[in-house]
């Protein structure tokens, strides 16, 4: 992917723990090579799925994992990880996005660094999430709920697609591609 080049973001990538997280490397690589600020920040779960090693290196950044960094420096990106960069992002997107996060959205919890980094976001800000999730999970009533208000609180939903999943099932619940995904965080840049 080689998207034409804009001036240059402050990207925040959230990712949270679903399969489909090996996808973003790709979306996070073409957003570098478009020249913009990309800064990663991957839940716990994340980090099961796909090391903050791959992001820090397509990002060249540290990754943001801790909301309570073991050894933080003076950098206000370590003293304060659940206001920086998400108080200076001009995006914000998810991907792939749990049902759990949804939920957490949703409520307005803030007990991980993605969450926390949700509730600090200027108002402005726009708001991507991708959600992704086996079919079951995806129907089931409390999802669709906390989805509706995500996009009634101005959030912008991407996906998810039909079709064949890692489960071994096939249904709705698949990511969208990178590249739609991609094309979306562009226009709204
Ligand atoms: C192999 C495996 C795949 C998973 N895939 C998904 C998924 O695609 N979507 C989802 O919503 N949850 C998925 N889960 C469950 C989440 O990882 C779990 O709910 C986790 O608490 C989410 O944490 P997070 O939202 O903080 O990232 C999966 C779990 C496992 C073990």
């Amino acid at each position: 992917m080689h998207p034409a080049h804009t001036s240059m973001k402050k990207i925040l990538i959230a990712v949270t723990g679903g399969i489909a997280a090996y996808k973003v490397a790709a979306v996070v690589s073409a957003l570098k090579q478009a020249g913009h600020d990309v800064q990663v920040a991957m839940t716990p779960a994340a980090c099961q799925f796909v090391t903050p090693l791959t992001f820090a290196a397509l990002s060249q950044k540290e990754v943001r994992t801790d909301l309570f960094p073991a050894h933080p420096t003076s950098e206000k990106d370590h003293l304060y990880p659940h206001l920086y960069p998400a108080t200076e992002a001009d995006l914000f997107a998810v991907l792939p996005a749990t049902a759990d996060i949804i939920g957490k959205f949703a409520y307005g919890f803030g007990d991980d660094i993605v969450s926390a980094s949700a509730l600090s976001l200027p108002a402005t800000c726009p708001k991507l999430f991708c959600p992704a999730m086996n079919t079951q999970m995806w129907k089931n009533p409390v999802v669709q709920e906390n989805v509706q208000t995500l996009e009634n609180r101005g959030w912008q939903r991407i996906g998810p697609e039909d079709g064949l999943m890692a489960c071994g099932t096939s249904g709705a619940g698949r990511m969208s591609d990178p590249k739609t995904i991609l094309e979306v965080i562009q226009s709204n840049l």
